[in-house]
């Protein structure tokens, strides 16, 4: 079944097919494995003592209000700006231009169209644009960290921003975060909301980092890490990581907080 008129249901290998809200949407959602995602008390994380659930969790069924959710369009107002973290600002931010972008898949691999995608990060200096972050590192005042866009017909998003620094957090003696964006994700239903965070390949700090490791599965946390393609740089301007995004499945995301 076609979703549009003019588009195909399927790639030229056959094997993708464009979301359908009315036709694919499921009856219910298959749970992930507990170790695809952070534990909710995970001891190394010093605030997860404090916010997790002291019985086991109660799963409730599925019903309509769970599988069905934003029906998000191009009606949103979204501002031209949004996905360019470079330009949001009077002057030029500091720091590594990069371009971040994937696509978006749902449980079986078929790409999800006009689906929020919400990022945000710490500027060149590991320092977020917040009240509460105090630390001793300069604030950017032509860099906020903060960026949306929907994805095309493809599933792809597309973001222009800063190589974020990383910065220390106070977790334990010496503690530093890996450089890092936090991504939100509404999808298509409220079950396959998606708060995560990406990394870079190659970070020195992954070994040391509690909340990297709180995803316990190997495979999960590499499916966290974006890659350099150097075929989407941009010459003399941007660097370019790709890192697509899996709403549930096998192949999931991890979640910061699955349910
Ligand atoms: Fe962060």
């Amino acid at each position: 079944m076609s979703t549009t008129n003019e588009q195909p249901d399927t790639d030229t290998d056959g094997v993708r097919r464009i979301y359908d809200p009315v036709a694919d949407t499921p009856l219910r959602y298959r749970r992930d494995p507990p170790e695809a995602h952070p534990s909710l008390d995970y001891p190394p994380y010093k605030s997860t003592q404090l916010r997790h659930p002291k019985e086991p969790l109660v799963y409730l069924p599925h019903t309509v209000t769970e599988i069905t959710g934003p029906q998000l369009d191009r009606t949103l107002a979204l501002k031209e700006t949004d996905h360019d973290l470079t330009v949001q600002a009077q002057g030029e931010p500091i720091g590594e231009r990069i371009i971040v972008s994937g696509h978006v898949y749902d449980t079986e691999g078929k790409p999800l169209r006009d689906t929020l995608v919400e990022i945000w990060q710490a500027n060149a200096a590991g320092r977020y644009d917040h009240r509460w972050d105090r630390w001793a590192a300069p604030l950017d005042p032509n860099f906020h960290g903060a960026g949306r866009c929907l994805t095309d017909s493809e599933g792809r998003y597309e973001f222009t921003t800063i190589k974020p620094g990383p910065y220390p957090w106070g977790n334990h003696y010496n503690a530093w975060r890996p450089a890092h964006i936090h991504f939100s994700l509404l999808g298509r239903a409220f079950t396959q909301r998606l708060v995560t965070q990406m990394y870079f390949p190659g970070d020195p700090f992954f070994p040391y980092d509690p909340i990297f490791n709180s995803v316990r599965d190997e495979r999960a946390r590499e499916r966290m890490i974006s890659t350099f393609n150097i075929h989407q740089t941009r010459p003399n301007w941007a660097q370019a990581f790709n890192w697509d995004i899996y709403l549930r499945g096998p192949a999931s995301t991890p979640f910061e907080e699955a349910f």
